[in-house]
């Protein structure tokens, strides 16, 4: 049996050059973390984008740079500036992103971007061809190769793919509206399994290769010419052993061992030992409905002014896509709501709001999850939201309350979490009160259920699952072949 190749846009780590230096760090989201932990542990080759262009590149550190990522398991695709703003923040960003968050009045569908698209698309796939053999397994990830698995099959017909959507796949209605919508769905049915985090993604995938391509469907296999696609949902799971150790490690940790963040939080805990903290990380992403969590916050303290000074919100925003207009956009937005309601509603002792603007290490990320009372996450529409599954892994002591936005991936299989339409402000500032006032003893008892079910199914569990439908629908293949 051969080995497995990862394909996707991001690598598990991002270089930059400074000085004549090359720096990597890891990247952010869920896809690079989840697939980070699968990857570490296993025989794999991890190909993507470094995350520098060609023209950031000097040719003199080519080599250390191939090196430096041969050492972490993994090989680049090189992309100009122009690759990068045509195929990363053109179409992945500009059309797919916005379109499949239900976002459709963001969606750009411009021929340029849709050009560069194809031609990126094809540059990976010549590069999986070019370091893979006939029979490694190839599993794609991700809204930027959706036509990598048809491309690869052109030339590679009895190679087996696997092909996993980090985002939501919207419905029909949504869906058609892409001007290459059967493009899109003929390179994804290049796989010979496509996975999606959720039964709704499937179904509506299903029902757009029905509806626009006319194929028959039965259950979840799709008939094309001689082969049989199989779609099914895989929800993605955590790293839970990762989370739950730091966050022991944390708590063990003594007071001079403390970082500056933890101090912070530990004088905030001394000082005003009745406010708690609520916290909401995500990246500074319109679908994550970050503008709109602001707004139901100051709703909820006008609704209730007598948690004034007994609560505080943290909101950790990390940096993205920043060439994108509405995320330039965003970021202004929230700048400026942060200042208004800190501006309208602080007082001598205390600041409602929290802001930081940055990625921060690991560490810091664990400090956040382990001293927040409640974590308040809001998306608008998100294909999965990882960070809900790493708040109550690092809870040791199963204390703290989640609320969810039910647009979330993740509140399929997180029934415990208080779930909230983010869009009724009512409903959150009376959830708000509820986590705040809600007894240990049903904060323990939600949150062992969570954690129970995060732990059976982990990163780990879900990449087995995915891999072993794979190879199942290989072994059936190569037994049709040789009949
Ligand atoms: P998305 O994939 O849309 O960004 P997720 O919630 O699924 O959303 O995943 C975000 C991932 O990025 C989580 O694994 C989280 O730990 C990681 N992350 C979020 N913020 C930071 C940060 N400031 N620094 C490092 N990693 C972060
Ligand atoms: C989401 C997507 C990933 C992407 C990540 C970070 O998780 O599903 O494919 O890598 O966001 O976004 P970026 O544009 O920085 O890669």
């Amino acid at each position: 049996m051969g080995k497995t190749i990862i394909i996707s846009n991001r690598l598990p780590v991002q270089l930059q050059i400074s000085n004549g230096t090359i720096t990597a760090t890891p990247s952010v989201g869920g896809l690079a973390t989840g697939m980070k932990s699968v990857h570490s542990g296993s025989e794999s080759l991890w190909i993507g984008w470094s995350g520098l262009t060609d023209e950031e590149t000097p040719p003199e550190l080519e080599d250390d740079i191939d090196k430096a990522l041969a050492e972490q398991g993994c090989a680049k695709v090189n992309l100009n500036a122009q690759e990068i703003d045509g195929f990363y923040f053109g179409f992945s960003n500009r059309t797919v992103w916005p379109l499949f968050h239900y976002f459709l009045e963001y969606s750009e569908f411009e021929l340029d971007f849709w050009e560069t698209y194809k031609s990126v698309n094809q540059k990976f796939a010549d590069a999986i061809i070019e370091q893979s053999d006939e029979d490694d397994t190839i599993w794609v990830h991700d809204y930027q190769l959706m036509l990598v698995p048809q491309m690869v099959r052109e030339k590679r017909p009895n190679t087996t793919i696997g092909f996993f959507l980090h985002i939501p796949f919207p419905s029909y209605e949504i869906f058609r509206t892409l001007p290459w919508r059967k493009e899109v769905l003929e390179g994804l049915l290049g796989s010979d399994l496509i996975g999606f985090h959720t039964y709704d993604y499937e179904r509506h995938f299903l029902s757009s290769v029905r509806r626009l391509l006319g194929l028959d469907v039965s259950f979840n296999d799709v008939y094309l010419d001689n082969r049989v696609i199989k779609v099914d949902s895989f929800p993605m799971g955590i790293d839970y052993k990762k989370f739950k150790d730091a966050a022991i490690m944390h708590d063990s940790k003594k007071s001079k061992e403390r970082s500056d963040l933890q101090m912070r939080l530990d004088n905030h805990k001394a000082s005003a030992p009745d406010t708690k903290l609520i916290l909401s990380i995500d990246r500074l992403d319109y679908s994550k409905g970050i503008a709109k969590r602001l707004n139901a916050f100051e709703y909820f303290l006008k609704k209730y002014p007598e948690f004034k000074e007994k609560v505080r919100l943290i909101i950790l925003a990390v940096p993205s896509r920043s060439n994108v207009p509405q995320y330039q956009l965003l970021k202004k937005e929230i700048d400026e709501l942060v200042g208004r309601i800190n501006g309208e509603l602080s007082t001598v002792n205390w600041t409602p709001i929290w802001y930081f603007y940055r990625s921060l290490p690991f560490e810091s990320l664990i400090d956040l999850y382990t001293s927040s009372d409640i974590a308040w996450l809001t998306p608008l529409r998100d294909g999965m939201n990882l960070v809900a599954k790493e708040y109550i892994a690092t809870r040791t002591d199963q204390t703290g309350v989640l609320i969810l936005s039910e647009m979330a991936g993740s509140a399929y299989e997180m029934n415990e979490a208080l779930l909230i339409n983010p869009n009724n402000f009512e409903e959150q500032a009376d959830t708000l009160k509820q986590a705040f006032y809600m007894p240990v003893e049903e904060q323990i008892s939600r949150n062992s259920f969570l954690q129970k079910r995060l732990e059976r199914y982990n990163v780990e569990v879900w990449a087995n699952e995915f891999m072993n439908a794979l190879n199942e629908k290989r072994d059936i293949g190569k037994a049709f072949i040789s009949e």
